[in-house]
């Protein structure tokens, strides 16, 4: 079990309140059941389709900043209502086409509901940036009465390790101002992100070629 940080300051405690156990529970469940869903695939293929897992809940000041940002009073009730990503999970898979199937299986989590999604994978950002996002209303299981209405936004985040690279150091460089030839470095970095999407490409081709040499030369289920 992969666990998040746990890097809750007393801002955290005054912005979220009792509800930080919300926050925490939902986080623990939906990595729980990444967990059984990673198991359930390598049982099934001989191949998990998750490198990694890592979730958070989204800090105070940064919270702050998006609620006024979006022109909302800051309070416990908007942070967790107006804003969908005060509890996010980001997914890191080997292949492209894992991202993929992982997004079917999370929509297969009973009870789980999507609210939004965006393909940035199909359709990049225009500085090159490349993941799956969704928002999904996950359900609490452990608490509150049945039937009740005990879920909260997830902000989920899928990407390839090569997309998670490059998101990274781009995320770095984003503070970075007060630096000559920003346009230059916004093409250099534009043409990064295009060469390691082209890799990904390549990267996938050549597990495809593994997968039907194997199983053509001794029947054998290829796991890659
Ligand atoms: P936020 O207010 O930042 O949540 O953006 P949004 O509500 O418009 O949603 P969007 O799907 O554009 O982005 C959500 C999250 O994806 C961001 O908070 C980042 O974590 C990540 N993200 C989006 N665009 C970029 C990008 O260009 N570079 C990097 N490194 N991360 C990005
Ligand atoms: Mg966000």
């Amino acid at each position: 079990m992969e666990y998040f940080e746990m890097d809750i300051t007393e801002k955290e405690k005054d912005l979220y309140g009792d509800q930080l156990i919300l926050l925490t529970g939902t986080l623990t469940e939906f990595l729980s059941c990444m967990e059984m869903l990673r198991r359930y695939r390598k049982a099934v293929t001989g191949r998990d389709p998750v490198s990694s897992c890592r979730a958070r809940i989204k800090k105070a000041d940064s919270m702050t900043e998006k609620l006024r940002r979006m022109g909302l009073e800051v309070c416990r009730e908007n942070a967790l209502q107006k804003v969908y990503d005060a509890a996010g999970v980001r997914i890191i898979c080997p292949f492209v086409e894992d991202v993929y199937s992982m997004v079917d299986l999370i929509m297969e989590i009973p009870g789980v509901r999507l609210f939004q999604a965006k393909d940035y994978i199909a359709s990049p950002k225009p500085n090159g940036y490349r993941s799956y996002h969704m928002i999904i209303h996950f359900p609490l299981r452990f608490m509150g009465e049945a039937g009740a209405d005990n879920s909260l936004w997830l902000e989920l985040q899928l990407r390839t390790i090569a997309m998670d690279c490059w998101a990274s150091i781009e995320h770095g460089l984003k503070y970075k101002k007060d630096i000559s030839n920003q346009e230059f470095m916004k093409k250099e970095l534009k043409r990064c992100a295009d060469e390691i999407a082209s890799t990904d490409l390549s990267l996938s081709t050549i597990r495809e070629m593994i997968r039907e040499n194997q199983e053509g030369r001794d029947g054998d289920k290829c796991v890659y």
